[in-house]
């Protein structure tokens, strides 16, 4: 018999999970409260950095953003060929710029344990990096780079996927401007803001930020929470950039189509999604202090995206409460477009009742924070 899933939230976690579902042979309907991809997804810088955004240990998160690089080649193969769209997948590698000559020091502890885990670090000094990235500012001493990091042109991705859901026969509801769940033991069952029920055999709770709202409908604790990503960009036709560009400030990512996106505040305010002046000047300085030749340009678009936070870091993925009706994938907070595939196996793996990834998923439980007694 076809199992079906509802998938509450359009965002690149439910739909990536929609597609993974649906090419397994069950199916899927997402219900999305507003339009897919308008909200964190859409708003992502794209970055698919495992070695730059994970800079401490190698704990079970950075072994699941490192599963899911290795995923990406075929993953973003199969969302173009089902959907018929193309998007930006560059495989330019990454720069973390030093400017100082105590920073190398830290970069070589990093490197210790990253290259154990496939990173083939390289430290480069002032010459090798102007080399690398010409426009580079003259106080920069030098770079750690990633030669395997890539990143994608994320409006572009989370539109193919959605396309690849569609075309795959995933029923996709958006525009329900809200959706509760009111069953989740022994099959599913949700309710739009309009009254319309929809019914399945399970439900997988993917709504980002807004999970966290959910608590007392579940009686768990979910401490999801937005975390506002301000950003911007520069039209720069001839593109002077090449790779990816971190400084411990922020990074900078050129794109096929020109522009060169430029990131990103953190800041709390709820789950407003406007910018602010200061916001976006602290990025323009920063962006100045990386390339002088950005010091005299403005940005031609700035916005803003709802990081869906959680108190450990971790996201909450598996089943919750003890029943098999009910699975979370939420809480992706910085990383939730590299997290896209992995976060796909493993839910469906889970509703095929095995664990394929080999990773241990007790660390992201969903239950972790506590259950209501
Ligand atoms: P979302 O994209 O927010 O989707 C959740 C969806 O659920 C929304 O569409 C919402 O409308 C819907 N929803 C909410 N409540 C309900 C409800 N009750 N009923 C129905 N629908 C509901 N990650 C990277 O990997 N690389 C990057 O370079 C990167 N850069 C980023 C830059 C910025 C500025 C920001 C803000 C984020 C960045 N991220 C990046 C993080 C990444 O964007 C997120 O982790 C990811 O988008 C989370 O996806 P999601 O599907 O969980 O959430
Ligand atoms: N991962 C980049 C960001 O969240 O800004």
């Amino acid at each position: 018999m076809t199992l079906r899933i509802l998938v509450l939230g359009g965002g690149v976690i439910g739909l990536s999970c929609a597609f993974e579902l649906r090419r397994r042979g069950f199916a899927v309907t997402v219900l999305e409260q507003g339009k897919c991809g308008g909200q964190a997804s859409g708003a992502a810088a794209g970055m698919l950095a495992p070695y730059s955004e994970n800079v401490e240990q190698p704990d079970p998160f950075f072994r699941l953003c490192l599963q899911s690089l290795a995923l990406y080649p075929e993953w973003q193969r199969a969302v173009k060929e089902t959907s018929g769209l193309d998007f930006e997948y560059s495989e330019t590698g990454s720069l973390y710029v030093m400017y100082h000559e105590a920073d190398v020091q830290a970069m070589q502890s990093r490197r210790l344990w990253q290259d154990e885990h496939g990173a083939r670090s390289e430290l480069l000094g002032a010459a090798e990096l102007r080399r690398l990235e010409p426009h580079v500012a003259p106080e920069a001493i030098g770079a750690l780079r990633y030669p395997g990091e890539s990143h994608v042109y994320a409006p572009g991705y989370v539109k193919a996927l959605e396309q690849a859901c569609r075309r795959s026969g995933v029923d996709i509801r958006d525009g329900l401007e809200r959706a509760d769940a009111v069953r989740w033991q022994d099959g599913a069952e949700v309710r739009s803001a309009a009254g319309e029920t929809f019914r399945g055999d399970a439900l997988l709770v993917a709504n980002g930020a807004w999970a966290g709202l959910m608590e007392a409908q579940f009686g768990m604790a979910i401490p999801i929470y937005p975390i506002r990503g301000q950003i911007c960009a520069y039209e720069t036709p001839d593109m002077p950039v090449r790779h990816m560009v971190f400084c411990s400030q922020g990074y900078v990512v050129g794109k096929r189509n020109g522009t060169l996106v430029c990131g990103a505040s953190e800041d709390i305010a709820g789950f407003e999604t406007s910018v602010t002046r200061r916001g976006i000047e602290r990025l323009t300085s920063w962006n100045g202090k990386l390339f002088p030749f950005l010091s005299g340009m403005t940005p031609f678009h700035e916005w803003a995206g709802l990081r869906p936070a959680t108190h450990d870091g971790f996201p909450l993925l598996g089943r919750a409460l003890g029943s098999d009706s009910l699975l979370f994938a939420a809480g992706h907070y910085r990383n939730g477009i590299l997290l896209s595939p992995v976060t796909a196996h493993v839910i469906a793996d889970l509703l095929e009742g095995r664990n394929a990834s080999g990773l241990p998923l007790e660390p992201f439980s969903p239950e972790r924070f506590g259950v209501n007694p």
